[in-house]
């Protein structure tokens, strides 16, 4: 690995990256982003923009065809699947939109999760995590026996137990009602205003204006970004950039399975999505 850059290292930072499908897709076309400690970006695009393509690359999940991907400083494409491993693990969370808790492992399980799958000593800092996404006093249920709002918030707090630098979401408010939502981005929001970088794919104007940023995606190229986004020029840029106001099924989740971070390719994000039209508290 090469000397570090002078200067701060940004937290994340790619540089050029594409990433090409068999079959002749390019879901992203040279992609340059920083993104420096305790920010929040969303990204925004229509469906198939190359939005969760970018969150996988960034995230280690993927490997681009080409370009760079750097997480604190240390690039991706020098690591090894065991490294690769050992670096989302610790130095990055998870939030999907939804599916992605264990159902048989109880509420502190899941939070614990990353922590166990680490062989470390879990229970403190999970019951922590809970405690901080609310959720203290139902450690000891299963998944099923909370709300998709409560299960999300598990999510988070599993996403959280290991304190990571980087923090990634996919449509994570996608199948939440309004007031759920706003809790989980609240969360988000409270990551980065921690420290902590924060990335998260959303088709919602409204959830977008939690960021400090908003990237948008078309054709697999950053086409707009605005910083300090308001929900009502995000939607004014998406209509833009083609997304319709009466296109059909723009902004549906994806069907395709996606890997997960804790067991490749195992993990799925199938649930439907529902409106949401609720409103951030005051910039
Ligand atoms: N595993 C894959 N194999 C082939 N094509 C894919 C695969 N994953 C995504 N794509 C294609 O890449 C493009 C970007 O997809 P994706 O990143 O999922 O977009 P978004 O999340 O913005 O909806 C789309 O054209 C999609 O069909
Ligand atoms: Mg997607």
């Amino acid at each position: 690995m090469g000397a570090l850059p002078a200067g701060p290292v940004p937290a994340l930072e790619l540089d050029a990256v594409c990433r090409a499908y068999r079959g002749g897709v390019t879901a992203l076309d040279g992609v340059s982003l920083r993104v420096p400690a305790g920010r929040m970006v969303a990204v925004l695009g229509r469906s198939g923009s190359g939005k969760s393509t970018l969150l996988q690359c960034a995230a280690g999940l993927d490997r681009p065809t080409s370009g760079t991907v750097r997480i604190g400083g240390t690039g991706l494409a020098g690591l090894g699947e065991a490294a690769l491993t050992r670096l989302r693990r610790d130095r990055v969370g998870f939030v999907f939109q939804s599916l992605n808790l264990v159902p048989s492992l109880s509420v502190l399980e899941n939070a614990a999760l990353p922590l166990l799958l680490a062989g470390q000593g879990a229970d403190g800092r999970a019951r922590a995590a809970l405690a901080a996404v609310g959720l203290a006093d139902r450690a000891e249920d299963r998944p099923a026996q909370l709300s998709g709002g409560q299960q999300q918030r598990v999510a988070v707090a599993r996403a959280l137990v290991t304190e990571p630098d980087v923090v990634f979401a996919d449509e994570p408010t996608g199948a939440l009602d309004p007031v759920s939502a706003a809790e989980v981005l609240a969360l988000l929001r409270h990551a980065a205003d921690e420290g902590r970088t924060v990335v998260m794919v959303t088709h919602d104007p409204v959830a977008a204006a939690w960021a400090d940023e908003a990237v948008f995606l078309h054709a697999g190229r950053i086409a707009a970004h605005e910083v300090a986004p308001r929900a009502e020029t995000v939607r004014a840029l998406l209509h833009e950039l083609g997304r319709g106001s009466d296109e059909a099924p723009d902004g549906w989740p994806d069907l395709r399975p996606g890997p997960s971070p804790y067991e490749p390719g195992a993990g799925a994000h199938l649930a439907p999505a529902a409106a949401s039209r609720y409103e951030r508290s005051p910039r």
